[in-house]
């Protein structure tokens, strides 16, 4: 995987991005990073896919995937499931996208929820995980989310709506299903069909033979889709150069919830069946399905019975004390579900068919069907799939859980500009059409304004017939004026749009022509009386890889006619003119002559000539003069301008200042959880420190210097205490967390008063020891010193004297202070502690340092006897060379200092 994926900088290694495969059910995560390719993330559970589901306690805690899951046993309605279902849905039944209030879902005490505050949480959630897979401090910036294709468009911009409300860069959506073709041409499983042996016959698709047809058919928790994606191979036929998905069909019918609703509903009759006649039922008349932590509990049974149940054919289903204490203990069959849902797996075939038959092939020109998401592991499901494609078995060549989500992340790769990835051309059918209105220009001549029609002019923009993204269209027509075009969302002809009516997305107003019209209107070199010419004006609209539609460029262009003569033989056809076109021209190249063109053909001519002359005599008789006319183009950009009109979206992703609100809301709900952790961190310190401390007092028996220093009364009163701050924890006011780190000093405060006592006694004696010795080594060290100030008549004599003083001042106060000490209890604070020990030293090294800064006069020139390896201290003595003396003096200085160091470091 590494292969495919480089960087093209080596210095952007913050540069990590992830993909999201954002289902019903569950979120799947992987990322792409330097030199490891693309990756699927784990969880902290070490699991591969999340439960997409939030929960919040009363206490404002958020809780994510399994433990979200968990609390809705409790707690049902203090938890969302099914996020992404909420996404782009209107409040109001009766609305419909984009104009509408979203839909939200209330938690009581916390707040109201919209499907991308939702979707925000739990991508934040994956985020976390990713980042913690990858480690060492990086950070994910970069998303790419799939999507079920039949999202409509302002679900997918919610999707990335989302993104920037949980702090990522939304590089793009993707369609599952795209996706997981994406992965299968990774995996290098779309190979060259075999050799036909007819093929001399169907030459003409000569092309055929290096394509790959592929159907992936999905069957996730809200829904069933199926896709027809063509493999182009490159000439070696060995690797995958593009993928282009042909069809995509869907049906919301069939999915694993609807699926666990059926086995739902059997255990909830199951147990209402068990409760029948019972006291219980008489004192709780209610039934199973009117009981919503029954109901949830349930749930959880039921979906893991039925993927047992793909893979065994009966499953024991026991749930404990599930309601007013009475177990449920019932049994399901993989053959009773069958026969329950059939009317609903009669709908798995739907969806393979419609995108067979959108793709214009036969279910016999698949060259494999590939099942991916949890529930087509359901063996009737793909018994019926494979019966309706007249198919011996289903070609299960890529992980039906990662498939997704890997094939997202190297689209994201692909967005993205800090990765490099394998060349693989990646193209999917948009969602839905796209049309403009051009306001028509009333003065202009020509095909637009000639008719008495002033209603604008209708062109199609992206068919969903015909266009792939990402695209390009240019779409040009004459205006003599500047203009309005808008922008429309159509309705699907297929009905399943679910925009109730034409959505305008953009109003916009192009202004500039008039400019061009001056400058180059003039035609000064056309034939007189010749027609004012129109400029031509081109619009090029943009579908990016996610489907998104952007106005690109305005640009007009006007002809200037120049007439040319010229000889031409009189046999010779007449040439076309080039004529401009009203039209919308569906190509994005416009076949119009440029002046480069231009160019060419005048030089062509010349040589023309300089050949005929010649033959001049000889075609004289045979040609004629014609006059011909040609068009230079002058290019102008013009302005593209939004006007807000009524109604008009323009974009369809939240407004700055919605998108501003909803990271509020999420960042305060994590300022909450961020709390909560420093919470749980300071309380579980404390609480590690009153175990320890108890622990050590209580087994103070074990601890010679602990028993020595402290009374029994001392050691209970502090147990006590402890006892007592343990039993404060878990009161309300031990709720803030200042609070416990207030509480921790003060534990510690009373602690370390027997605490330092046991240090006191231990650490003395080494530190009276060494202070000792030191006197005596400073003692030595001065002396080599004040013999040569006496030599050389220095004058020093008192300073030296007054040094000895200090150090026997020194001495007594130590052999004062520790008489007094030992006359002392040990279990009251120590009058002498090692830290007083240390300072009077140091007083004691400032006096020293003094007398070897006093100068010296300078040594009578003596030769040196013995070189400086030689140099010993007792040589340097009688030596008296100056040099040596200070080498000598200072070492002895760093012996004391290096004395008084760790009677520090001990403290
Ligand atoms: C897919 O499976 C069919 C059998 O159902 C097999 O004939 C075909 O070769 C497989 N296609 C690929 C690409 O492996
Ligand atoms: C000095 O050291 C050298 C070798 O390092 C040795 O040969 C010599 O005898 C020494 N001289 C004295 C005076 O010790």
């Amino acid at each position: 995987m590494a292969l495919i994926l480089t960087f093209t900088l080596a210095a952007v290694a913050s540069a990590n991005l992830m993909a999201i495969d954002l289902g019903t059910a569950y979120i799947k995560t992987a990322v792409a990073r330097s030199g490891k390719g693309l990756e699927l993330v784990t969880n902290e559970q070490a699991k591969r896919k999340t439960p997409a589901v939030v929960g919040f306690t009363e206490d404002g805690e958020r809780l994510f995937g399994d433990a979200a899951v968990a609390f809705a046993a409790k707690k049902p309605n203090r938890v969302i499931f099914h996020a992404r279902n909420l996404i782009g849905r209107c409040a109001s039944a009766e609305e419909s996208p984009p104009h509408c209030k979203p839909a939200t879902v209330t938690i009581d005490g916390i707040g109201e929820f919209t499907g991308v505050h939702v979707v925000a949480m739990l991508l934040t959630m994956a985020r976390k995980h990713a980042e913690a897979f990858l480690g060492n401090g990086i950070i994910i910036k970069d998303v790419a989310i799939t999507v079920p294709s039949h999202f409509h468009s302002v679900q997918r911009a919610a999707v990335c709506d989302a993104a920037v409300v949980a702090g990522l860069k939304c590089l793009g959506v993707v369609n599952a299903n795209t996706a997981a073709a994406v992965k299968y041409a990774l995996d290098g499983k779309a190979k060259a069909p075999p050799v036909d042996p007819d093929a001399k016959k169907k030459k003409k698709k000569g092309k055929e033979a290096n394509s790959h047809l592929a159907l992936f058919y999905d069957v996730g928790a809200s829904g069933t889709s199926a896709s027809v994606a063509r493999f182009i191979l490159d000439s070696s036929k060995k690797s995958v150069s593009k993928v282009e998905v042909l069809s995509h069909a869907s049906d919301s019918s069939l999915g694993g919830l609807a699926l666990d609703e059926i086995l739902v509903a059997q255990l909830a009759d199951a147990f209402d069946k068990q409760r029948q006649g019972t006291a219980e039922l008489k004192e709780d008349p209610r039934s199973a399905r009117d009981l919503p932590r029954v109901m949830s509990r349930l749930r959880k049974e039921a979906q893991r019975a039925r993927e047992i149940l793909s893979a065994n054919t009966e499953r024991m289903v026991s749930v404990g004390s599930l309601h007013q204490d009475m177990d449920l203990h019932t049994k399901v069959s993989r053959a009773e579900l069958e026969k329950t849902a059939a009317p609903l797996l009669a709908n798995a075939v739907r969806p393979v068919l419609s995108a067979i038959q959108k793709a214009g092939i036969t279910a016999g020109d698949l060259h494999a069907v590939v099942p991916f998401g949890g529930t087509t592991r359901m063996p009737k499901i793909q018994s019926l799939v494979l019966d309706a494609l007249k198919r011996p078995s289903m070609n299960k060549s890529i992980n039906s859980d990662e498939a997704a989500v890997m094939g997202a992340v190297f689209f994201g790769a692909a967005q993205s500009s800090t990765f490099r990835v394998r060349n693989l051309g990646i193209y999917d059918r948009f969602v839905r059409p796209i049309s403009a209105e051009i306001t028509r220009d009333p003065a202009s001549g020509g095909l637009l304004s000639s008719g008495k029609n002033r209603s604008p002019q209708k062109v199609v923009i992206f068919d969903i017939k015909s266009a792939l993204m990402p695209a390009k269209k240019t779409v040009s027509f004459s205006r003599n004026k500047d203009f309005e075009v808008k922008v429309f969302f159509d309705l699907d002809k297929s009905g399943s749009s679910p925009f109730s009516q034409r959505t305008l997305y953009a109003h916009l107003k192009v202004t500039g022509v008039a400019k061009v019209l001056d400058r180059f209107g003039k035609n000064p070199g056309s034939k007189k009386g010749a027609a004012k010419p129109t400029p031509r004006v081109a619009l090029t609209f943009h579908l990016d890889a996610s489907g998104n539609v952007r106005v690109g460029t305005a640009e007009s262009s006007i002809d200037e006619v120049i007439i040319t003569e010229r000889e031409v033989p009189i046999k010779e056809k007449k040439e076309k003119k080039a004529t401009p076109s009203a039209e919308a021209k569906e190509s994005p190249a416009e076949a119009k002559e440029s002046p480069a063109e231009e160019k060419d053909e005048k030089s062509d001519k010349t040589e023309e000539k300089t050949d005929d002359k010649k033959e001049e005599e000889k075609k004289k008789k045979k040609t004629r003069i014609e006059k011909r006319e040609q068009s230079i183009v002058h290019r102008q950009t013009l302005t593209v301008k939004f006007l807000e009109a009524e109604g008009s979206i323009r974009s369809l992703s939240m407004s700055s200042a919605d998108l501003d609100s909803a990271k509020k809301v999420l960042k305060e709900l994590e300022a909450v959880d961020n709390e909560r952790l420093v919470r749980a961190e300071v309380f579980n310190t404390l609480e590690g420190f009153i175990l320890t401390e108890r622990s050590k007092l209580s087994n103070s028996d074990e601890d010679a210097a602990l028993l020595e220093v402290s009374t029994e009364e001392e050691r209970n009163a502090l147990v006590e205490q402890l006892n007592n701050a343990e039993d404060w924890m878990f009161t309300d006011e031990a709720s803030k967390t200042e609070a416990l780190r207030e509480k921790h000093s003060e534990l510690k405060k009373a602690v370390d008063v027997i605490g330092l006592r046991v240090l006191e006694r231990t650490e003395r004696p080494q530190a009276i020891k060494l202070m000792r010795e030191n006197f005596g080594q400073a003692l030595d060290s001065i002396a080599v010193i004040e013999k040569l100030h006496i030599e050389r008549k220095s004058g020093n004599e008192k300073a030296f004297h007054d040094f000895r003083q200090t150090i026997t001042a020194a001495e007594a106060w130590l052999d004062e202070n520790v008489r007094s000490q030992d006359a002392l209890s040990p279990t009251v604070d120590p009058i002498l502690t090692v830290d007083m020990i240390a300072k009077k030293w140091d007083e004691v090294l400032v006096e020293m340092k003094k007398l070897q800064k006093l100068e010296l006069p300078p040594a009578p020139s003596v030769e040196p006897k013995a070189s400086a390896e030689n140099a010993t201290e007792s040589e340097v003595e009688s030596s008296g060379e100056e040099a040596k003396v200070e080498d000598a003096g200072g070492s002895k200085v760093d012996m004391g200092a290096n004395v008084e160091a760790p009677a520090k470091e001990e403290l």
